[in-house]
């Protein structure tokens, strides 16, 4: 059973996830205003798997014996001054969230909560991933800078992204 102090942190962490979701959905309505399909594809993509990160914050709750209560979701930002710019955004946001999940495993050792740390292990590899993505799609921005054809291939392979869900742990 976990404790009230990391029921808290846990169910903070599920509206972090939330918000998450939440912005990159705000991304990807950003990438359709301006006529970039494929990156809003991906943004979308993304703001689902945030979802699903949130939906595993409140099974884990509940199945840990505590109380899932949700706040309200902080509005995201709207507008971005270019790709290059959401994907820096989207890099510094992963850089936070990794922050959070790291804190909470702090929070985990600190009360010799063997159970919640082992469930948030899954989100320390996962956070390696969501930051080398984004890096690497700021990095191939960079390069392309404002060549009209390289932001047409940008946006052609992002557009390849799908969802896929993720298979459920074994019981
Ligand atoms: Fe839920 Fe992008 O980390």
């Amino acid at each position: 059973m976990v404790s009230k102090k990391m029921q808290e942190a846990l169910n903070k962490q599920l509206n972090a996830e939330l918000y998450s979701s939440y912005l990159y959905l705000s991304m990807s309505a950003y990438f359709q205003s301006v006529n970039l399909a494929g990156f809003a594809n991906w943004m979308r993509v993304q703001a689902q798997e945030e979802l699903v990160h949130a939906m595993k914050f409140y099974d884990y709750v509940n199945e840990s014996g505590g109380r899932v209560t949700l706040g309200p979701v902080e509005g995201p930002q709207a507008e971005w001054k270019s790709p290059l710019d959401a994907f820096e955004h989207t890099y510094r946001h992963e850089q936070t969230v990794t922050g959070l999940i790291n804190h909470l495993v702090d929070l985990a050792i600190e009360q010799k909560d063997h159970a919640t740390n082992n469930f948030l292990q899954w989100f320390v590899s996962e956070q390696v991933e969501e930051e080398a993505s984004a890096n690497d799609i700021v990095q191939k921005l960079k390069l392309v800078g404002d060549a009209g054809g390289g932001m047409f291939m940008v946006d052609q392979e992002l557009g390849q992204r799908v969802f896929t869900m993720p298979a459920a742990p074994a019981e």
